[in-house]
């Protein structure tokens, strides 16, 4: 099947073929590392404004931030601060200027005339570089602890509602009146001013069936969670077949925790002191998010043998060398359309990810990947 379709263009590289490249903001304070050893990585602004300069200073191609209201606990309090994400971003807009600032919204959460006119905001702030990643809400307890969680409306009727919130916000970014009697959403001659100059970007991380139909039908890319090349090639070629069903083109994304070190020796000798801390308690905080039964908490399962590696995502440890094979297998073998990076300490990676990777990425897949803009 032919997924040849047009990407809508949003000046980043993948409009024309090539891999978009971006950091996970660290607006959480553990980061993506469930570990008493890992580098303490607060989630202060202070800290993701560097980040966001750095982000900028490398030439990458976004920063996103995702949405956050229940930490994990544990001796470490494991996501237990957070910022908010729209708020966040359009700050970090103003420290850059030309990456793109992608933020999150849940549509559980918000009205969508109030999205559309914060997304609105945040276009005009950032000057046509604003973003947004959709979610729907999946854990219980992040929501009913503030009486927002929607009873009765399943997994997949929640994609319903974002269906009707994306809708009646796409409706509002261009329409001067909006009336609209949908099973979630009622809009009776609704104005929004002032309108985004451009559609904004938008992204979803459906994993389920229904949250890639809904990205295929209203999103302009999807992230993956696949963490292997291989693994990586079969998600992406099924969402942009899925995407290919409607006439569409939906980029791919997946993400990568990179951890630098001198040898590959003493990458694994990092990884050995992360898993040596290992913050059981939040590991537990987090298998209650997921869903986990009391019962199934503190037993050993498949979820605890993969956690106890204490990334919550895929990783690469090792030199600059063993970073670029990785990144480089996962381009050449898999066809998705860009990576988000999240490192232990941004700080001292986002630097060796510029120098020591970068080049080396833009000489293997020659036009790819953007050069950066000084100045
Ligand atoms: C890169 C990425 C970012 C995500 N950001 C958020 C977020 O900010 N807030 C949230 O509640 N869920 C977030 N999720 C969870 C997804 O939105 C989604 O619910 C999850 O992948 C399960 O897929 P499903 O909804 O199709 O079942 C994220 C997932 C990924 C992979």
């Amino acid at each position: 099947m032919t997924t040849d379709f047009e990407p809508t263009p949003f000046g980043i590289p993948s409009d024309s073929g090539g891999k978009d490249l971006g950091v996970f903001m660290p607006m959480a304070n553990g980061g993506w590392i469930l570990s008493k050893n890992a580098p303490p990585l607060d989630g202060s602004y202070a800290y993701n404004r560097k980040v966001a300069v750095l982000a900028e200073q490398a030439g990458l191609d976004f920063i996103m931030s995702m949405s956050k209201f229940r930490g994990y606990g544990g001796e470490t309090g494991h996501w237990n601060r957070t910022l908010d994400p729209v708020v966040l971003m359009a700050a970090l807009a103003e420290v850059t200027s030309k990456v793109k600032v992608w933020t999150t919204i849940h549509t559980i959460l918000q009205n969508p005339a109030v999205a559309a006119k914060m997304i609105a905001t945040l276009d005009q702030v950032s000057g046509g570089r604003a973003g947004l990643n959709v979610v729907t809400g999946a854990y219980k307890g992040e929501f009913s602890q503030m009486g927002a969680w929607p009873e009765g409306v399943d997994h997949d009727g929640r994609y319903d509602l974002a269906k009707e919130w994306i809708t009646a916000i796409k409706r509002l970014w261009t329409e001067d009146s909006v009336t609209m009697d949908g099973k979630y959403f009622q809009l009776d001659d609704c104005q929004s001013w002032p309108k985004p100059e451009k559609r904004p970007f938008l992204v979803c991380a459906g994993s389920s069936k229904k949250g890639m139909r809904f990205t295929s039908e209203e999103m302009d890319a999807i992230f993956l969670t696949g963490g292997n090349a291989q693994e990586l090639a079969v998600a992406s070629r099924l969402a942009k077949e899925d995407a290919a069903e409607l006439g569409r083109y939906v980029r791919t994304y997946s993400m990568m925790t990179v951890v630098f070190a001198d040898s590959d020796a003493d990458a694994e000798k990092t990884a050995a002191r992360y898993r040596e801390g290992l913050d059981e308690e939040a590991l537990w905080g987090m298998m209650r998010a997921y869903g986990f039964l009391d019962a199934e908490i503190g037993k050993e399962n498949a979820f605890v043998a993969k956690s106890r590696s204490t990334f919550m995502t895929p990783h690469v440890l090792g030199t600059p060398e063993t970073v670029i094979e990785r990144l480089s297998e996962i381009f050449e073998v898999s066809d998705t359309d860009g990576l988000m990076l999240i490192f232990p300490d941004y700080l001292t990676g986002i630097p060796t990810f510029g120098t020591h990777v970068l080049p080396a990425l833009r000489e293997r897949f020659p036009g790819k990947i953007k050069v950066p803009v000084h100045g």
